[in-house]
């Protein structure tokens, strides 16, 4: 049984990626990721589709709550 794979909607931030997944390009070109990894959210990274921090400078603000 494969562990489950968990995305943590970051407060302000990132898309945080635990677990056993396999992140592909539209190509369907796999990214090298650990097993834990951040996924920009604010489309301002520099390393997309990866956060490099970006999302602190210009002040990205999103904290969106499950019903
Ligand atoms: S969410 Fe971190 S750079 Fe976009």
């Amino acid at each position: 049984m494969s562990e489950k794979v968990v995305i943590k909607v970051n407060d302000n931030g990132s898309y945080r990626i635990t677990g056993d997944v396999e992140l592909v390009d539209a190509e369907g070109n796999v990214f090298e990721t650990k097993k834990s990894f951040s996924l920009c959210r604010c489309g301002q990274s520099a390393i997309k589709p990866f956060c490099d921090g970006t999302h602190r400078k210009i002040g990205f603000d999103s904290a969106p709550r499950a019903e």
